[in-house]
């Protein structure tokens, strides 16, 4: 009667839905769960979705379980074979970014519907470690390796009897009947996944399909024997699913379900009837927030990393150009050509160390051997007047000038690219002792080298150019030893002096330098000194020297005054030289380093007399203005030097107005000026 009843309602309220009876048992079927829910059991953290009837077992939190059964048990009868058929749909969906997902969903069926006491992880909410008080079978869909339950891989399908060590498992994977093999299929894909499971005597089959397949594969996945009433001696038991979360969570979904005690009235599933699987955008924008900052701030350190670099190299070459600059352009080097031929303006390719500046060995790639002189300089004002005479000189073609190739501007600095001189310079064959000492023909020949750059400076060029600082080591060498004359017009960039100040290197400076300036006179006078200075193998003043010594000029004079000038010759050429030549090159030093500017000789003269195709006029160590030694222009030198020695040089300095005039009669050169 009951029966009968059931049967009726049944057929009044569910008619093609649900179905119990006694002889025909359980069946009944959900695309989606909107329909008919109260027949559904939830515990847990499962749920059915209100708008399209979605049954989530989990969701995204940790350590959860979620449970639905079909809250009628399914009743095994007496007599007849035992079977049913189940197909549902489910689909498990990984946390996005969380790497993998976990744990598994399970079809169980089981004597009891309350499974609350059942542990999540990797439990699946089935079984707690201790759990005996209920029977189980469960076809597990498990996604996470287990060790303790001996599971084969992240992503397998599994049997379970009372326990999570699986009777039977293998790869998640199904048999195409189209091509006849065996493909594999992920679980945690997102996508839906088709199980079929069917049990008929004693055989349990387990058959798995992507969503795309809508047959039922031939070949089953699992296939085994499975004693049920053994296992559920009530002979009853409640199907359903369960699922749970560990650290690893994933969602997990059943989208529809058809289950039947006999396969013949299995109904089919309506595909198109079934909700569909969130995409889980939302989540995503939800728990992507941290990730979204992490990759922007790694972005911005990335690109705070690359700015750093770019901003460093632009900064290690950062040069100064301006408009005016644009007709030198051929001239200008960049500063990284520059950087990379010092290898980075090393400390082993310094050549020296001067006023103005460092000097550095370079090879440019193409160009040969180059110095780089770096001159700092604080002031932009006179730059650009200073470049345009910098290329000019440039401009400037001798072959015993030392060929400058180019320039290149930097804040605060100026560098200036010359040839390299592989010879070094003069000074260093004459007071340093790793040179060897250089010949009196060797020296000659240098001098002239030089008087004839100079001359081409004063009157060969366009422009009369003064040097301003003649002096030794000024004066390179090649490999030959032929004189070069460098750095012409650097020395009044040297910031050590102030713009009013005379300009040049004590002992080369003549008086009038402080009064009226550089000029053609001063070159001379410079040149006098180096004259001496190359002939006698010592500096035009010496402080280390005894007091009648000191002046070169002085001293020079006073040898001549006793009738020895060779006395004043470097000893170091231990008299090797032609005394006519000797007698010449000292006199015209003399003349040369006169007091009075006017009675220097000329540059053009000087040539002359030094290659000895005109006579020197005539004067004597008495003549005034002859042998005078000037007062030691610096500012480190004056006060003690001024002092300490007796010296004529005040008497020099107020006399010397009067001498002019006098002197410029004494003495006669040869072209009647
Ligand atoms: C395991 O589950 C059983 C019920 O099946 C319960 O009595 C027991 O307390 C649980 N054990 C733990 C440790 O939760
Ligand atoms: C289970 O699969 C085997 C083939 O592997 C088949 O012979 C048997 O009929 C299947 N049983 C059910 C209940 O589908
Ligand atoms: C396919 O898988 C089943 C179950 O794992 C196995 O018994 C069968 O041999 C496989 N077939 C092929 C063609 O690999
Ligand atoms: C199944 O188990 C029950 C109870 O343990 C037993 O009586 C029955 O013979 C078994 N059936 C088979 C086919 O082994």
């Amino acid at each position: 009667m009951a029966q009968s009843l059931h049967l009726l309602l049944s057929i009044i309220f569910f008619p093609n839905l649900i179905r119990f009876s006694s002889q025909q048992g359980i069946s009944f079927v959900y695309n989606g769960f909107n329909q008919d829910k109260g027949y559904i059991h939830l515990d847990g953290v499962a749920r059915i979705h209100n708008t399209d009837g979605l049954l989530q077992l989990t969701d995204d939190t940790t350590l959860q379980k979620g449970h639905a059964f079909f809250n009628r048990p399914f009743d095994f009868g007496s007599d007849q074979p035992l079977s049913f058929s189940t197909h549902f749909v489910c689909a498990l969906v990984p946390k996005p970014g969380a790497g993998d997902g976990g744990h598994g969903t399970a079809f169980v069926l089981s004597s009891s519907m309350d499974l609350t006491q059942a542990d999540p992880t990797q439990y699946l909410g089935l079984l707690n470690m201790s759990s005996n008080g209920y029977q189980i079978l469960a076809v597990e869909l498990d996604t996470v390796k287990t060790a303790e339950f001996d599971d084969m891989d992240n992503n397998h399908v599994g049997i379970d009897e009372n326990s999570l060590h699986s009777v039977v498992s293998a790869s998640a994977s199904y048999y195409s009947d189209r091509e006849g093999t065996n493909k594999s299929l992920t679980l945690l894909s997102g996508d839906p996944i088709h199980v079929w499971i069917d049990y008929e005597g004693t055989l349990l089959n387990v058959t798995l399909a992507p969503f795309i397949i809508d047959e039922k594969p031939r070949k089953p996945l699992l296939s085994r024997n499975i004693n049920l009433t053994s296992i559920f001696p009530a002979r009853k038991a409640f199907v359903g699913f369960s699922a749970s979360t560990g650290t690893l969570v994933s969602y997990q979904y059943i989208l529809g379900w058809s289950f039947s005690t006999s396969s013949n009235s299995l109904k089919s599933l309506d595909v198109s009837k079934l909700p569909t699987v969130p995409h889980p955008k939302m989540i995503r924008k939800k728990t992507s927030p941290p990730l979204i900052i992490l990759m922007v701030m790694l972005a911005l350190i990335v690109m705070a990393v690359l700015g750093g670099v770019c901003e460093y190299r632009r900064r290690k070459y950062a040069e100064v150009k301006e408009p005016w600059e644009k007709p030198y352009g051929p001239l200008r080097y960049s500063y990284k050509s520059l950087y990379k031929a010092t290898g980075g303006f090393s400390k082993d390719g310094r050549l020296g160390k001067g006023g103005f500046g460092e000097v550095y060995k370079g090879t440019m790639p193409l160009g040969g051997d180059i110095a780089v002189k770096r001159l700092s300089h604080g002031a932009e004002q006179g730059m650009k007047q200073f470049v345009a005479e910098v290329v000019t000189m440039g401009s400037l073609q001798h072959k015993n000038l030392v060929p400058l190739l180019g320039y290149c501007r930097r804040k605060g600095e100026l560098l200036l690219v010359s040839k390299y001189m592989e010879g070094g310079s003069v000074d260093q064959y004459l007071f340093q002792d790793d040179k060897p000492p250089l010949s009196w023909s060797q020296r000659l020949a240098i001098l002239r080298d030089i008087a004839s750059a100079l001359c081409y400076l004063h009157t060969g060029a366009s422009q009369v150019v003064l040097h301003r600082d003649i002096k030794a080591s000024n004066v390179m060498l090649n490999g030959n030893l032929q004189g070069f004359l460098g750095d012409f017009g650097m020395a009044r960039f040297d910031d050590n002096l102030s713009a009013t100040a005379a300009v040049g290197t004590i002992g080369y400076m003549a008086l009038e330098l402080t009064s009226t300036g550089p000029s053609t006179w001063t070159d001379v006078y410079a040149f006098g000194a180096f004259m001496l200075e190359v002939a006698c193998g010592r500096r035009p003043f010496d402080p280390e020297m005894p007091v009648e010594k000191r002046h070169l000029v002085k001293w020079v004079c006073e040898c001549w005054r006793k009738g020895s000038l060779v006395d004043a010759m470097d000893t170091r050429l231990r008299g090797k030289f032609p005394l006519g030549e000797v007698e010449t090159v000292l006199k015209l030093g003399l003349l040369c380093t006169c007091i009075v500017p006017d009675s220097r000789p000329t540059m053009e003269q000087v040539v002359q007399f030094i290659n000895r195709h005109q006579t020197l006029p005539d004067f004597s160590p008495d003549t005034p203005g002859i042998g005078v030694s000037t007062p030691v222009l610096t500012r480190i030198h004056s006060l003690a030097i001024t002092s300490a020695s007796e010296t004529s040089s005040p008497s020099v300095s107020s006399s010397s107005a009067n001498n002019s005039m006098f002197i410029s009669h004494t003495i006669i050169y040869g072209d009647g000026r």
